[in-house]
């Protein structure tokens, strides 16, 4: 198996792999939007490795509108994240409508999208994120109020449906298409499946059949051959990782866990962990860190034997010494 280095340069293909309206996206591998992980540091590390767009962790119209300083932090994107896609979501079409005109007008996205796939029955209960899903006639006045109003295009990540009973997502994509989505990133599972049970792959296939606009098939991609397999078998026009991108963002670069060298580890990891410290300063930086740090290391023994004393340094000198006695001294 050749090695993979820390930073592999990402083939870039010309033309565009794919357009969303007319923002060309060249690559066919997208970091999935995740809460809480998918802040800056880790989306512009998402698109050194080689995914072709950047998405943000969802963030709630309220917040937009009361809190943007706030917002601001979670968005603040890289000079080289573009084209960079503001992950909205809320209930009201009002709300959201005027949420996506203050991003567009104040963060300048190349690209807003609508959650409409948040599990979280607090969430859903209200008719967001998934919840959306029960409402096909609100899905299309919020597109048609949406995409008449925005300049940027207007995208949308979806559900397959609420549970076994309840799957529109044949009806919600043509009401995504007709009313001027400009993509639409399908995770293939219902809101009641949460993260458990097998993504649907065939369902993936049906929408990337039915619509014209450019689809992303997302759920259960774990391997680089995952990502060939699930373009050739669905033709979706790219794929959307999530957890795996999480225990192996190489995997952005088609490379496995496994072709990544301890040095690769090492130069990546250090690189996150100053974009950590430096966006949030020394303590919360290495805090909200660790979380990675701990995928980083997730494949060495004596990570597992000393976990907890590495995971608990509050000195990121100290912390970066047992990330190097880890990557380099252990057998
Ligand atoms: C920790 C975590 C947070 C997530 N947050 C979001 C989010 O903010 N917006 C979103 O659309 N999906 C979110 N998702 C769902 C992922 O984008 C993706 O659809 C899901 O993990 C399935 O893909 P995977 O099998 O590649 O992980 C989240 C998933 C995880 C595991």
């Amino acid at each position: 198996m050749t090695t993979c280095s820390a930073f592999p340069r990402p083939r870039v293909p010309r033309p565009p792999s794919f357009y969303v309206r007319e923002v060309p996206v060249y690559g066919d591998v997208v970091l999935a939007p995740m809460d809480g992980i998918t802040d800056p540091p880790f989306r512009a590390l998402g698109r050194l490795l080689g995914s072709a767009m950047a998405y943000t962790e969802f963030i709630h119209a309220v917040d937009v509108l009361q809190r943007p300083q706030w917002v601001w932090r979670k968005v603040r994107p890289y000079p080289w994240e573009a084209p960079l896609v503001v992950q909205l979501y809320g209930h009201t079409v009002n709300m959201l409508v005027e949420a996506a005109l203050r991003v567009q007008d104040t963060l300048g996205p190349a690209i807003i999208d609508i959650n409409m796939g948040c599990p979280d029955p607090r969430i859903v209960r209200r008719g967001a994120g998934a919840g959306m899903l029960r409402s096909p006639l609100k899905i299309a006045r919020l597109f048609r109020r949406l995409t008449r109003i925005l300049e940027v295009p207007v995208t949308a990540k979806i559900r397959l449906g609420l549970d076994d009973t309840c799957k529109p997502y044949r009806l919600v994509a043509r009401i995504l298409e007709e009313n001027g989505a400009a993509l639409i990133a399908v995770h293939g599972r219902t809101q009641a499946q949460g993260y458990r049970g097998q993504a649907d792959w065939e369902a993936i296939r049906e929408i990337a059949a039915l619509v014209r606009i450019p689809v992303l098939g997302n759920g259960d991609v774990r391997t680089p051959e995952d990502i060939e397999h699930m373009k050739r078998t669905t033709g979706v026009a790219g794929v959307m990782i999530g957890r795996a991108a999480l225990a192996n963002p190489w995997i952005l670069a088609r490379c496995p866990r496994d072709a990544v060298p301890p040095r690769a580890v090492w130069h990546v990891l250090r690189w996150h962990l100053q974009e950590n410290l430096r966006l949030y300063g020394l303590q919360r930086g290495l805090v909200l860190f660790r979380k990675f740090a701990a995928r980083y290391l997730a494949p060495y023994p004596a990570f597992q034997r000393q976990r907890r004393a590495i995971l608990t340094l509050d000195d990121p000198a100290r912390f970066l010494d047992a990330v190097a006695a880890v990557l380099f001294e252990s057998p």
